[in-house]
């Protein structure tokens, strides 16, 4: 069972800009900060294994290339992902789910599990995540959010008492509906396109509202004075009061 509260700064990636995102360098960074809480992104290799990666190839932030969705996971987990963000990061490996969940029970760290399925994989991602993450929930809370309807739909069936948040840029007008259809308990919207108005009748509802990503101390205060519940931030450094 998830004890998950909101707390009011979430390390983006990881540990944000302080080590490679998606790194297990990044969750012992954020927990060296004191940073309580981190949001990283999940998907599932060419064989169904949960990998911690954001995008949906592999260029950008490993040593390899191709799809994450055509990789077998004994080739996902050879790769170097610490290497391009800086020499001294070489030789960190794509975290499995399963590894990062562990750290996270180790450092004390709560977590925002971000279903981050590859086009066309939504559905098995979010059952394929949700168990694990239901199996494996670190002792300081978890929630699963995600862009995708039909991932979050299948986290639910198969794990329901995990809770769940919509994650999406623009806060729809018809955010209650698809809140209470997805069962979903609170809302994560992008920063620069914050309606305040709706961001306004989110918090009056009493939803949790968390907004990405906020790098400047002055901007998350802002959002604070609104009630937003929690920024995710790559700059937990700068944000942690
Ligand atoms: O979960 C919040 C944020 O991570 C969503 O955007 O693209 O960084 O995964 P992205
Ligand atoms: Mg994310």
């Amino acid at each position: 069972m998830s004890t998950w509260r909101y707390p009011r700064l979430i390390a983006h990636r990881c540990g944000g800009a302080l080590a490679p995102e998606n790194t297990l360098a990044g969750l012992r960074i954020a927990a060296r900060l004191g940073v309580k809480a981190v949001e990283f992104d999940v998907m599932l290799s060419g064989d169904g294994v949960p990998f911690v990666i954001h995008d949906e190839t592999l260029e950008r932030t490993s040593n390899g290339s191709g799809r994450v969705a055509d990789t077998p996971a004994a080739d996902l987990g050879a790769l170097d992902v610490g290497a391009w963000h800086h020499a001294a990061f070489a030789g960190e490996r794509l975290p499995t789910l399963a590894a990062a969940l562990a750290l996270c029970d180790s450092l004390g760290l709560a977590v925002n599990l971000e279903i981050k399925p590859s086009a066309g994989h939504e559905a098995v991602t979010g059952s394929t995540v949700a168990a694990l993450a239901a199996a494996c929930t670190p002792h300081a809370g978890l929630i699963l959010s995600s862009f995708s309807p039909a991932a979050l739909a299948a986290a639910a069936e198969l794990a329901p008492e995990l809770p769940r948040a919509l994650l999406v840029e623009e806060i729809p007008t018809d955010w209650p509906r698809r809140l209470a259809s997805l069962g979903c308990s609170a809302l994560h919207a992008w920063a620069q396109k914050l309606n305040r108005d709706l961001a306004s009748a989110v918090i009056a509802a009493g939803v949790p509202l968390a907004c990405y990503t906020v790098n400047q101390p002055a901007e998350a205060e802002a959002l604070f004075a609104l009630g937003v519940s929690a920024v995710f931030s790559d700059r937990p450094d700068l944000l942690l009061t």
